[in-house]
């Protein structure tokens, strides 16, 4: 059911050493992404993949995780992503500045990636802590693709899990054994 998918695709911020995943796997996620809805049907969004050992190190030390949870560093020594998809805006098909939509295109085709990998047991976080000038240094991105938000990806070796959020308190924390707790607004909380 969907509404399993959606409660299991937490953002996860460790993963298993042992599971690597290949450009392939990589490659049918975005093919299910290509499919989604885009405003105009423009399809400003290019991606690049990162699996090797190299990028996948270079995109640890260019994004920050779960700023709330300092001084905790996470992913855990060992524990980095298998591998990072980069989703940019092509300036070409979409100048900055003229697509109030692209932000939209972007999330639709994010979660859409998330939900294919965790159907496939995998898992991940959207990362927007970047800088998208470094980024697109570091992995030689053509200047007219502009980065926009980060998906990593492999399979999550710690536990996440949904609470009602209570008083209003929407921060996320992690209890004395390591789960990780996210509070989400309640229904009636976010009906007007
Ligand atoms: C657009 C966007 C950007 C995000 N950027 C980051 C980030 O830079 N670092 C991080 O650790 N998590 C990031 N997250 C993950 C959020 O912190 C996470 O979605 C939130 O805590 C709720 O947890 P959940 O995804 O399990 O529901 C981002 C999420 C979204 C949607």
């Amino acid at each position: 059911m969907i509404k399993d998918l959606i409660i299991k695709n937490r953002s996860y911020r460790s993963f298993s050493p042992d599971r690597k995943i290949t450009k392939e796997e990589v490659l049918e996620l975005i093919d299910i992404a290509r499919m989604s809805p885009s405003a105009r049907n423009l399809q400003p969004l290019k991606y690049r993949i990162c699996v090797s050992e190299d990028d996948c190190a270079k995109m640890l030390s260019l994004t920050k995780w779960a700023g709330l949870l300092r001084p905790l560093v996470l992913p855990p020594e060992g524990h980095a992503p298998a591998a990072y998809i980069v989703i940019c805006s092509d300036n070409e098909l979409s100048p900055e500045g003229t697509n109030k939509f692209l932000g939209v295109d972007i999330g639709i085709a994010a979660q859409t990636i998330m939900l294919a990998a965790t159907e496939k047991g995998l898992g991940g976080c959207m990362l927007g802590a970047f800088s998208a000038e470094k980024v697109a240094e570091a992995l030689e991105i053509d200047k007219k693709y502009i980065p926009m938000l980060v998906l990593a990806l492999g399979e999550p070796d710690e536990t996440a899990v949904l609470e009602n959020c209570e008083n209003g308190d929407i921060k996320y924390y992690r209890t004395e054994d390591g789960t990780h707790r996210v509070p989400k607004r309640k229904l009636e909380d976010i009906i007007i």
